[in-house]
């Protein structure tokens, strides 16, 4: 039977721990390259003694770019400042904000060695929706404007059923299967179940970057693996049919595979622009400001693109008067620029604002 893009796809095939597609030969020199790339990024960054100051600003832009396939839109600008001063921002701002909320917050559970489970994954949804609902149990489907092109399956318990084949295959490890054709293979399904009445996309790529640490690929979540997909979007849009009108698997794991070493290297510059930024950062304090200088206050000045007063002092650096005068005294020498929100002073770093704005 034909597959009928107005009537929910109930016969939407499980996944098998081993299908002939995941071993295609034609994707082979792809599946390296990214693998390369991948492996590159992980060995960096663990040869870097604070990875962690990497985390909030990476995966703001993660969060961003993903929501920006949604047309959920903010600003850099808008997120860094939402970041730092969480009641100012605009509905959209704020839900990109719980996305990257979400994405670090799976990813330290997955880290910590909890499976994939409905719960789970229902818990990714909701946070980034802020919503109380979870699997759905009525039918939705996807239109390109004029017409519906999918209508995924319907309801509950069929959803459930195949949510379940998903959770037990992404949870296997022990199999042979090269883990990123294992994420491409798993996000298309993911997507083709749609489990939820909306979030699906984000929810799925969150999913994404945390099977990367389920497979040991990634110690953090910095990769933007969302910036390639969102300028592929018609692309993304029209593989992911692809597989489900003609089985073209082919093409949707090379696609993937293409993203995941695109923004693997690309990631990789941001972090090498930054350490490098980090390194001038401090020579320059040092250099100019050595009576406020501690490793501590570098790093907090690098956790998030504005800095405020109370990160110094709830990391235990400065006392509220003295935050002010270090903060201030950066703002001298030029690393630090003071900007009046309301009635809070927020201070942007200068340099790391410039490297994720490009
Ligand atoms: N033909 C398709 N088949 C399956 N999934 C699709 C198809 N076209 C788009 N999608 C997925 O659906 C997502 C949009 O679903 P939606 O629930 O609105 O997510 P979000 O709220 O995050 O926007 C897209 O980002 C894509 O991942
Ligand atoms: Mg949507």
């Amino acid at each position: 039977m034909k597959f009928n893009p107005d009537k929910p796809y109930n016969k939407l095939p499980n996944i098998l721990p081993d299908e002939k597609y995941w071993r295609l030969l034609s994707i082979y020199e792809q599946v390296n390259k990214a693998n390369r790339a991948m492996a590159e990024l992980k060995g960096r960054l663990s040869a870097i003694p604070n990875p962690d100051i990497f985390i909030n600003t990476l995966s703001l832009q993660e969060a961003k770019d993903s929501s920006s396939i949604e047309n959920v839109l903010t600003t850099n600008d808008k997120l860094f400042k939402a970041f730092t001063l969480d009641s100012t921002a605009d509905p959209h701002t704020k839900e990109v904000l719980r996305y990257g909320k979400a994405l670090v917050g799976g990813f330290r559970v997955m880290k910590s060695g909890k499976k994939f489970s409905v719960k789970l994954i229902e818990l990714i949804y909701r946070n980034i929706k802020k919503e109380n609902d979870g699997i759905r149990d009525f039918s939705v489907y996807i239109g390109n404007g004029y017409r519906r092109i999918y209508t995924p399956p319907c309801c509950r318990d069929v959803i459930l059923d195949k949510l379940n084949n998903w959770i037990s295959v992404a949870n296997l490890k022990s199999d042979e299967i090269d883990p990123l054709i294992k994420m491409a293979i798993l996000h298309y399904q993911f997507e083709a179940i749609h489990p939820f009445k909306d979030g699906n996309g984000r929810t799925g790529r969150v999913i994404n970057v945390l099977l990367l640490s389920v497979y040991g690929l990634l110690d953090d979540p910095v990769l933007y693996l969302s910036k390639y997909i969102n300028e592929h979007k018609n692309d993304y849009y029209r593989l992911l049919m692809g597989v489900t009108e003609s089985n073209n698997w082919e093409e949707w794991i090379l696609f993937i595979l293409k993203a995941v070493e695109k923004t693997s290297k690309y990631t990789l510059g941001k972090v090498f622009t930054i350490i490098e930024l980090f390194n001038n950062t401090k020579e320059k304090i040092q250099g100019e400001a050595p009576e406020i200088y501690s490793f501590e206050l570098l790093e907090t000045l690098f956790t998030q693109v504005y800095c405020k007063y109370s990160f110094l002092v709830e990391k235990g650096i400065a006392s509220r008067n003295t935050a002010s005068k270090y903060l201030n005294r950066l703002v001298e020498i030029g690393i630090l620029k003071k900007e009046k929100v309301g009635n809070e002073f927020i201070f942007k770093n200068k340099g790391l604002y410039e490297i994720l704005k490009k």
